[in-house]
């Protein structure tokens, strides 16, 4: 066989692969081989089940020397693309200020606000793309990018540009999160029914109309907004035929996961305060658990959100960064990973599931989140050998490479971790 006629564009030998699709522990497959061709999983299986020679099989072909392979992880919670940052309330809250002190003293989620309506398109995308590469830095190759800090028409559709932007610049994909219901902005202080019919009438479906919006979200809580008024912007969202998901039972509980699961709800995130009976309504509905360490962590909350409950129940449970600047200015979905196990008692395996397999189904893409023939090539290599580490060490760069798909089609596979 020629070069040009090779069967795969890529083929890596001696790996150890993390399939998350046989029956191992983490899916586990040593002496792997795995062979990627035109975006996808062309070929998985143990090195030996190849011809010894296999410097024909494919165009490119590498050996690891043992080295792990995951899936590339999904970062399904993020609020990344914003103006300016917040290290000040940080110090605030170091001297005693809750989150929600703060953020009824008019800082919080709406200083962020006015920092982001006077950040224009550009200064916007170049504030908020290094965030981006340093999660791909770590791993990932997918990111939920949520609106929410712009709060009126003009400032939303620039969020939500910015992050399509970013998946564009990264070769990555990214999901649009429309938040509009994320706080009261302040000019509808006094108006807060007309603000969520702004969002439910005018904002939502117009950028909806414009392709910017891949599923819907709000802030259910007592400093964000109640039951009702996130039942209105969901029942909009199913009209538009968009999926919901919510920021549910995080300060306290709304029964915003039950409400979620209601709607069949793709996820439920932070949900330190979930009951048993909001956790068997999302077992009912398939609606994906998403716990955020960084903000239960930044915020310094004591609240567990309960795990022995999504397992008992049998919710898939993911983990996500919720970059943002207020409550989790956190950048590796790895260190997410770790503070889930250390924090939350989450085995490792949970930990990695919850970043792959579970973030996946959070974000509704059934082509990825394992290692499976037909999945789509998103790959992350590390420089470990067992998943374990993943979660086990602290900060560090061990992530040798990541491989995407909308690049391995061509050529090199874009080595975008150094
Ligand atoms: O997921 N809870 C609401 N939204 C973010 C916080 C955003 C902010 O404080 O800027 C969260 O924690
Ligand atoms: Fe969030």
């Amino acid at each position: 066989m020629t070069a040009t006629s090779a069967r795969w564009d890529h083929l890596l030998l001696d790996a150890t692969l993390a399939t998350f699709a046989n029956e191992q522990p983490y899916g586990l497959l040593s002496d792997g081989a795995i062979a990627l061709h035109d975006g996808q999983i062309a070929w998985i299986g143990r090195r030996d089940e190849l011809p010894a020679d296999t410097s024909s099989l494919a165009r490119h072909v590498e050996h690891l020397g043992g080295a792990l392979i995951t899936p590339g992880l999904i970062d399904c919670h993020t609020h990344l693309v914003f103006g300016g940052d917040r290290a000040h309330e940080f110090d605030l809250r170091l001297n005693g200020a809750s989150y929600e002190e703060i953020a009824r003293a008019g800082g919080g989620i709406v200083s962020t606000v006015n920092a982001t309506r006077a950040a224009d398109e550009e200064a916007l995308f170049e504030q908020s793309l290094p965030r981006a590469r340093a999660l791909l830095s770590d791993g990932v190759t997918t990111i939920e990018i949520k609106s929410g800090y712009g709060l009126n028409l003009e400032s939303e559709r620039r969020m939500l540009r910015v992050a399509r932007r970013i998946g564009v610049a990264l070769n990555i994909t990214v999901r649009t999160t429309f938040l509009g219901l994320h706080a009261l902005p302040p000019e509808y202080k006094e108006r807060r029914a007309d603000y969520v019919t702004l969002v439910c009438d005018e904002i939502l479906p117009t950028l909806a109309a414009e392709g910017l919006v891949d599923a819907v979200d709000a802030f259910c809580e007592n400093i964000g907004f109640s039951r009702e008024e996130t039942r209105r912007v969901f029942e909009r969202a199913t009209a538009l035929g968009l999926p919901v998901k919510l920021h549910a039972e995080q300060l306290s509980d709304l029964d915003g996961a039950a409400l979620v699961a209601e709607y069949h709800g793709l996820s439920a995130d932070h949900l330190e305060y979930l009951s048993e009976s909001g956790a068997q309504a999302m077992a009912a509905a398939g609606t994906v658990a998403v716990l955020l360490p960084g903000a239960f962590y930044a915020l310094r909350e004591t609240k567990l959100p309960p795990i022995e409950l999504l397992r008992k129940h049998g919710v898939a449970t993911a983990l996500a960064t919720d970059c943002n600047p207020g409550t989790s200015p956190l950048l590796s979905l790895r260190m997410a990973m770790g503070m889930a196990c250390t924090l939350f008692r989450l085995t490792p395996e949970e930990a990695l599931r919850g970043a792959t397999v579970h973030a996946a189904k959070a974000l509704g893409l059934n082509d990825r989140g394992t290692l499976e023939v037909g999945k789509r090539a998103d790959l992350a290599i590390w420089h470990v050998r067992h998943p374990a580490q993943l979660c086990y060490w602290i900060g560090g760069s061990l992530c040798r490479q990541t491989l995407l798909a909308a690049r391995t089609g061509s050529l090199h596979g874009g080595k975008t971790c150094v």
